[in-house]
């Protein structure tokens, strides 16, 4: 019977713990004596959400959405390109909205993170935290490597000028080691140094840019938004380049049939051209350090939202009127659509400008998932989830150092490890479950806490987080039905991370709460004797 009585106890008390909920209030207060220094403004804002946002998306991904993939896993939209576009962007907009609701009410660092531990409680904000790291960290070992393939072309561009292990080197220093494998079984005659039969591969570009964007994170976040405004800059400053040359070529019988797969290839096209937008969501890890969140970061998350989608839609109509899309396409087109275009129409100086800034726009994506994965992580250690240390700021720079260089060290392994094809994939599960549980914690608090002062308001509500919900599901639903590998390891991240939480971060919080008590009951009794 007392068993009995004990196990209900423990069920008791274990759903108690792992369901409990974290006060806006406290998080607020944690934050306010932690002391990340408040240095970005609006503009800041909106040029790290534009920073965040385009990149690979746009200057890789869209010739696959508009022409379908090379080896016919994937059908393109044609011309009906802008429609995915604007069904992405949709998507994203519902989501958007939800994120400024809690980005201007709790104004921490951590985003999702820290809104899932205010409403569905410990156990649910641990996994949103896991799942996150698949959007962020995994996310930015994957641009990592995009970033160093662009590299590779831009070296290649100057063959005539570079000594040739420059301009061409070897595919074991550029290149992952299931890239190299999957290129060896094609043609064995690529050579490639082996430790017990096992290929050898050093992706020395991803690895040198992924400590470069660690020195300059650790030197301070104002400084990264300079940098990513010298980015933004210039990745704009080339689309518009392409827009307006590419504009005197366009042929618009290129633009029939406008849809030659009809609805199936818009929806295709928009669930990859997704990837594209995925950043915005970033800004709001970065809610610590603003120096008004409650007035700028909507104004920064949506506004930079829209900025990409009217840049996104431009360079889709001008795209697909460079470029039939409705038939077969040469592979440089899928490699890098806009350069291809450019090269298309003998603008060959405009095909080089726009491989410089497609370097610029991964460098700036970069830096903001490595900067909101360091945040997320900070906020997680806050939570006692993981090791006090990596609160610790730096006492110059007032970052937090360590868990950045942390952040760079895994990514760097992961580069050396991963397979980025698959990596890629998991990076869009997490992000559609990231925006899903926000438009659910949208709904959640505004019942459990309908008072709470909200500076900003999802207007019809509870419609528009329901609309992402069913946006972001049903995008995730199509791709689960569609793709193999990610769809069984996305599970298995989940379940990973459950392990993780009861063997580590579960103890990890009740050791933290007995200290806690056992301070209090010392103090207790000091005042006592005190008294006496
Ligand atoms: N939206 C980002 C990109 O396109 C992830 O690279």
């Amino acid at each position: 019977m007392a068993e009995k009585f004990n196990r209900a106890t423990f069920t008791r008390n274990f759903l108690k713990n792992i369901t409990r909920i974290k006060a806006p209030d406290e998080m607020l207060a944690e934050a306010k004596a932690q002391g990340l220094e408040k240095t970005l403004g609006v503009m800041d804002l909106i040029i790290l959400g534009v920073g965040a946002i385009i990149g690979s998306g746009i200057f890789a991904v869209v010739g696959i959405a508009a022409a379908g993939a090379a080896d016919g896993s994937s059908i393109g939209a044609g011309p009906a390109l802008v429609v995915s576009m604007i069904i992405a962007a949709i998507a994203c907009i519902f989501s958007a909205l939800c994120y400024s609701e809690f980005a201007t009410m709790i104004p921490v660092a951590g985003g999702a993170y820290t809104y899932t531990f205010a409403t569905l409680g410990e156990f649910a904000a641990w996994m949103v935290g896991w799942v996150l790291m698949l959007e962020y960290a995994i996310g930015f070992i994957a641009v990592a490597c995009a970033w160093s393939n662009h590299f590779i072309q831009f070296l290649a561009g100057f063959e005539k000028v570079l000594p040739s292990w420059l301009a061409h080197p070897p595919l074991w220093l550029t290149s992952d080691p299931f890239t190299v494998s999957a290129l060896r079984a094609e043609d064995p005659s690529i050579s490639v140094p082996t430790i017990l039969g096992v290929p050898v591969c050093i992706n020395v570009p991803a690895i040198l840019i992924v400590l470069l964007i660690t020195c300059i994170l650790v030197k301070g976040t104002k400084d990264s938004a300079k940098m990513a405004g010298i980015m933004v800059f210039i990745k704009l400053a080339v689309i518009a380049l392409f827009i307006l040359v590419g504009a005197f070529y366009v042929r618009p019988e290129n633009w029939v049939p406008f849809a030659p797969n009809g609805v199936e290839g818009i929806f295709a096209g928009a669930f990859l051209i997704f990837f594209a937008y995925i950043g915005f969501d970033a800004l709001a890890t970065a809610a610590e350090e603003c120096k008004n969140p409650q007035k700028d970061l909507p104004i920064g998350i949506i506004g930079s939202l829209l900025i990409t989608t009217i840049v996104y839609v431009l360079v889709a109509l001008v795209l697909t009127g460079l470029q039939n899309t409705s038939g077969t396409v040469s592979l440089d087109f899928l490699k890098a659509p806009m350069a291809y275009c450019m090269t298309l129409v003998h603008q060959n100086w405009a095909a080089g400008l726009i491989s410089i800034g497609s370097l610029a726009g991964l460098t700036s994506v970069l830096l903001v998932l490595q900067m909101a994965s360091t945040r997320i992580l900070f906020a997680m250690s806050r939570d006692h989830f993981i090791s006090a240390r990596f609160q610790k700021i730096h006492p110059k720079f007032k970052t937090p150092a360590l868990l950045t260089w942390t952040v760079g060290g895994l990514a760097v392994i992961g580069i050396l490890t991963l397979n980025l094809n698959v990596a890629a994939e998991l990076c869009n599960y997490g992000t559609f479950t990231s925006f899903i549980i926000v438009c659910v914690a949208v709904l959640i608090l505004r019942h459990t806490d309908p008072n709470r002062e909200r500076p900003f308001k999802v207007p019809f509500s509870p419609v528009t987080p329901a609309l992402g919900i069913i946006c972001c599901g049903g995008l995730m639903i199509y791709k689960s039905m569609q793709s193999s590998g990610s769809a069984l390891l996305f599970p298995a991240w989940l379940g990973i991370g459950a392990i993780i939480y009861l063997l580590y971060g579960f103890i990890k919080n009740r050791n933290n709460e007995n200290k806690i008590h056992r301070e209090l009951v010392h103090e207790k009794i000091n005042k006592q004797e005190v008294k006496k």
